[in-house]
């Protein structure tokens, strides 16, 4: 009996997922391009978006080593009508959405009453409402073919608080409330809506780096977390998942 061998065990990833495209913001460093990269590794036409056009043509460009389509397009999340143009861009390009992964994000540290309402205002909007606007922009052509995964990179700050994290945790237990009411929401079109919740992940995340990077979780980790949900059963959902690093850091 024929074993299966490394050609057909890397068809049967790329087929899993060989029909569906993804957006993925941030996808242009850090967790987001992990993401997108192990989309693209399972057969997904991939679309990142993120404000650093070198950067995002150079991950653009991994995807399509990986064997998969790609598209980028320069976009700040909290800007709707540069959301709504990534939304149909993406569409024209690559086909409908059907997986969307809300990666982009900032971290600003340190006592709230020290900070500005500007800093309030940027943690907000690129934490919080950015996943509003894209999620709004995607959704209604989910609703119509009736399936769609939503999976939105929020944090343990999103469960957790911690002294210097007041808005950087506001805008995560924001997400927190979000996700679970859009889950609620689109559940009976069939349209998954999950949370992952990581630790400190080794990335160039603005302000707080993990106290220990080789004993922290890597962006690998996020997006096995990713692949576990995109991959499951189509009759179940995985919605809140935290992911922890094995020794604290
Ligand atoms: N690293 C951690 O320890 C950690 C832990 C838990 C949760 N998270 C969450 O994971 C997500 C990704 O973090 P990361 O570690 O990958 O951070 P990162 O390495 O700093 O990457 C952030 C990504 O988001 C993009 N981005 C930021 N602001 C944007 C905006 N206004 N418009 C479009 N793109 C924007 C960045 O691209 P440009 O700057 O070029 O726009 C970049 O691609 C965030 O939501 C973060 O809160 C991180």
């Amino acid at each position: 009996m024929a074993g299966i061998n490394s050609t057909n065990a890397e068809f049967g990833e790329k087929a899993r997922l060989s029909k569906s495209v993804a957006l993925v913001t941030g996808g242009s460093r850090g967790i987001g391009r992990a993401i997108a990269e192990r989309l693209a590794v399972l057969g997904a036409s991939v679309a990142i978006c993120g404000r650093d056009r070198a950067a995002l043509a150079e991950s653009a460009g991994a995807i399509e080593k990986l064997g998969t389509r790609s598209f980028f397009q320069m976009t700040d999340v909290t800007d709707a009508a540069r959301v709504t143009e990534l939304v149909s861009k993406t569409e024209a390009k690559l086909g409908p959405i059907t997986i969307l992964v809300n990666s982009a994000g900032m971290g600003l540290f340190g006592p709230a009453h020290e900070k500005t309402e500007g800093d309030w205002d940027r943690v907000l909007d690129t934490n919080l409402k950015s996943i509003f606007l894209v999620s709004r922009a995607v959704i209604p052509s989910m609703i119509r073919r009736g399936a769609g995964d939503i999976i939105n990179i929020s944090s343990l700050a999103g469960r957790n608080t911690f002294a210097g994290g007041g808005i950087y945790c506001a805008s995560k237990w924001g997400l927190m409330g979000l996700s679970g009411c859009m889950a609620e929401d689109l559940r009976e079109y069939g349209i998954r809506v999950s949370v992952i919740c990581p630790g400190s992940v080794a990335t160039e995340f603005s302000g707080r780096g993990p106290k220990n990077a080789s004993k922290a979780l890597q962006a690998e980790d996020v997006a096995h977390a990713v692949e576990a949900i995109v991959t499951q059963g189509p009759v179940s959902f995985l919605s809140e998942i935290h992911v922890r690093p094995l020794r604290k850091p």
